[in-house]
């Protein structure tokens, strides 16, 4: 076997938890069915459960008979096994890290794999800072080689400082170039085709701008609850969970400015400068242009479910929002005066993620004058469920009346791709191994994120109000809806 520059141990911390169960398993299942990854590579899961190779094994196929986005074929997942290992270890004891050293050093022997390392910490984040102390006190990382790579599953910390704090300690081991900080939003196939939709097709980036939108709406909904993640959702709420990094990662892709080529670093400079134009908010200006919302009691798919209060590890008494909508300027020369209306939450009726531009409308002579309405253009990006691009304009209905209709043109990405679009985690383990830093958030986006969501944190805690609920399977509350009504302006159904 020759050694390819790819070569490495995966360590994944946190070997028996959901995420690596639901979402890195898959991945690394379907990577090997493509025969994506090194010949030298070996994947050691640790948790701190005390259970045989075998047993993880069974775990493991299960899951994958469970997620996997391709059916699991035995000879496949017989390839995944000559690689797969589990290793038990508690955390935070010197002894299980010793251990570790010494079996990742035979792996190193059996595949060739030169002491390369990537340590993803799929772990809960109190553990982040005791792991990376950990793997630098026991020798493990060969101080900022760029052979030993940290992956940091969110959340990020929970406000400015405690971010601050969290990548201190982090970039005292890891350099920044080796800490791959995930947004799974970045994996997504559609995700990535943004910067491709307007920078490759003058159409769009000629009219991207003040001149010639008039919104953009970005929406991100989901059917599901908090599930068994009450504990976690009760810190955080739908601010810190989804606006502080996926919606606002989706927003700087939209409104960055061309960079100047497309290595990691100019493309992440144009995200910060977003970032960095967002206007913060007010007490005064959050009350005015923020809604919250939790869920209530309701039906989905025709089944009751219960209110977010009644979920699991849930206060009684909780005021914790599952659902925020936030009408946001970017305070920069491309767009000034465009709202941004942002807007996630939980127990709404449909799962999608779509972005809209609602492009301005045209003087109101001619045909508006004579025909009263014309629809707006409109540009949606889905990204999920659906993946495509759908784009409104209007011509006159044939017939012997003069009526004008808009129609619409419509590619669907995932109707055409032969197989299915690769999950998010698949592209993004793929290239931590091959070091491309692209897709994952540089600390200055981190830093600057936080800093637009603490303005609205801190307005929050000044004015503490009841939050509205709405009835799960709706689409939130009905200040949502007004808050685009009072800009004479509509949210566009996902
Ligand atoms: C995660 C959030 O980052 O994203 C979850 O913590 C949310 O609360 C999930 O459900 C949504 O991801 P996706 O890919 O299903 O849109």
């Amino acid at each position: 076997m020759g050694t390819d520059a790819r070569a490495c141990i995966m360590v994944i911390f946190g070997g028996t938890g959901d995420l690596t169960y639901r979402k890195l398993l898959p991945a690394l299942y379907n990577l090997q069915a493509k025969n994506a990854m090194p010949d030298n590579f070996a994947v050691v899961a640790v948790g701190r459960r005390d259970i045989q190779a075998d047993a993880y094994m069974d775990a493991a196929y299960k899951a994958l008979q469970q997620f996997s986005r391709t059916e699991v074929d035995p000879k496949i997942w017989a390839q995944l096994c000559e690689r797969l290992y589990y290793q038990k270890a508690n955390f935070n004891d010197d002894g299980g890290y010793y251990d570790l050293k010494l079996f990742l050093s035979e792996l190193d022997e059996k595949h060739g794999t030169g002491g390369n390392r990537v340590y993803y910490l799929a772990v809960a984040p109190e553990y982040f800072p005791v792991i990376v102390e950990k793997l630098y006190q026991n020798s493990m990382v060969k101080n900022r080689t760029t052979s030993q790579k940290v992956v940091i599953e969110k959340p990020f910390g929970r406000d400015l400082s405690s971010a601050r704090a969290l990548n201190q300690r982090i970039t005292e081991v890891f350099s920044e170039e080796n800490t791959y900080r995930i947004d799974h939003y970045l994996g997504k196939e559609m995700i990535q085709n943004i910067m491709v939709l307007r920078f490759a097709n003058v159409v769009f980036e000629s009219v991207w701008n003040s001149q010639f939108i008039d919104n953009i709406q970005i929406s991100s909904s989901e059917i599901v609850g908090v599930e068994n993640r009450g504990e976690y959702f009760e810190q955080s709420g739908a601010l810190r969970d989804m606006v502080q990094n996926h919606m606002l990662q989706l927003l700087t892709l939209i409104a960055m400015e061309p960079p100047a080529n497309l290595s990691t670093e100019s493309i992440r400079d144009e995200k910060v400068k977003v970032l960095k134009a967002l206007e913060h908010f007010t007490p005064q200006t959050a009350q005015e242009f923020i809604v919250r919302g939790q869920y209530g009691a309701g039906k989905i798919d025709g089944k009751k479910v219960r209110a977010y209060r009644a979920e699991e590890k849930v206060s009684l008494i909780s005021n914790v929002e599952t659902f925020v909508a936030l009408k946001v300027n970017v305070a920069n020369f491309r767009w000034a005066g465009v709202p941004f209306y942002i807007r996630t939450g939980k127990r709404m009726q449909n799962k999608g993620t779509e972005i809209i531009v609602q492009f301005k409308r045209l003087p109101q002579i001619l045909y508006f004058k004579d025909y009263g309405t014309l629809h707006p253009n409109i540009l949606s990006i889905k990204i999920q469920p659906t993946e495509g691009i759908y784009f409104q304009f209007n011509v006159k209905e044939p017939g012997i009346q003069n009526k004008i209709v808009p129609v619409n043109m419509d590619f669907c990405q995932n109707c055409l791709a032969e197989d299915n679009s690769p999950e998010a985690y698949e592209k993004l383990l793929l290239d931590v191994t091959q070091g491309d830093s692209t897709l994952f958030t540089r600390w200055d986006e981190v830093e600057n994120a936080w800093k637009f969501v603490e303005s609205i944190a801190n307005a929050w805690q000044t004015q503490p109000t009841a939050l509205p609920t709405y009835a799960a399977g709706t689409w939130g509350p009905l200040a949502a809806e007004q808050l685009l009504v009072k800009d004479q302006r509509q949210w566009w159904q996902v």
